[in-house]
């Protein structure tokens, strides 16, 4: 049997593939955040720039695209296995005192995990729907990368955000997105058994600090956009 599929059998298998999985999409959403920085640059065909130079990767693009799918839907299923068995083992639930919790301890974000997810999840849908697979060369989106004529990926973000109510769309996901991370991060750390009195309290602040830096980061694009044009 695939060694994914034995890990899905226990439980400690489900944690570390949890964790593997949320670190990769953690590196993923950092690179991402980067290569979109570049929509703010003066020279208003930098992102196509970038984005040409991703898509002329060619084979290497498409087995990174393949390998992203693949952690991303590992990391969905994962996460509805582990609450469906929580909820199957403990209907009611814990009864959870907050002056319980250790100082510095992240309740809102492990509390929501599963309906932070779901709502990227559906983010994810149409983010893609939009941009990935949205208006190309076809429907007028064209401009010159290179003498080649590349899919003008640049104005079909700053058009996208110039609608009020996309632009609160996305900065309400991407802020549920960092409650996630906010504690994803820490909880990744303790899936893989690294706790430690000394350093726990540092990784829930480092993941804290990422949660923020990441999610400022991408909301400062649509809100600068809309704004700047
Ligand atoms: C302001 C925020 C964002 C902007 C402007 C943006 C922009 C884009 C664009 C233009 C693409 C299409 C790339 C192409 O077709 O070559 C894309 C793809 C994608 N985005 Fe975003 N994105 C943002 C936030 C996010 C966030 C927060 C996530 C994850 C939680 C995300 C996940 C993805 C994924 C999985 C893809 C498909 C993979 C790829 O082609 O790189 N994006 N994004």
């Amino acid at each position: 049997m695939l060694p994914v599929f034995t890990a899905l059998r226990s439980s400690v298998g489900k944690k570390i593939l949890m964790a593997m999985t949320a670190f990769s999409l953690v590196l993923f959403v950092v690179v991402h955040l980067l290569g979109n920085l570049k929509l703010l640059s003066r020279n208003s065909n930098a992102f196509n720039i970038y984005a040409h130079k991703m898509m002329s990767l060619g084979g290497l693009l498409y087995v990174a695209e393949i390998g992203l799918l693949l952690l991303f839907l590992t990391h969905i299923i994962i996460a509805g296995l582990i609450f469906i068995g929580k909820r199957n083992a403990r209907p009611v639930g814990y009864y959870m005192n907050k002056r319980l919790c250790k100082p510095g301890y992240n309740f809102i974000g492990s509390t929501t995990m599963i309906y932070t997810g779901a709502m990227i999840l559906i983010f994810l849908v149409v983010h893609l729907m939009h941009f990935k697979f949205g208006p190309g060369i076809k429907d007028g989106y064209i401009k010159e990368v290179d003498g080649k004529s590349v899919r003008d990926l640049h104005r079909l973000v700053v058009e996208g955000f110039q609608s009020f109510w996309y632009v609160s769309f996305y900065t309400a996901v991407i802020s549920l997105l960092g409650i996630h991370l906010s504690h994803g991060f820490w909880s990744a750390f303790q899936s893989l058994g690294i706790n430690h009195p000394r350093y726990t309290p540092l990784i829930l602040g480092v993941g804290i600090l990422i949660a923020i830096t990441l999610s400022l980061g991408f909301i400062s694009l649509p809100v600068l956009l809309y704004f700047i044009g």
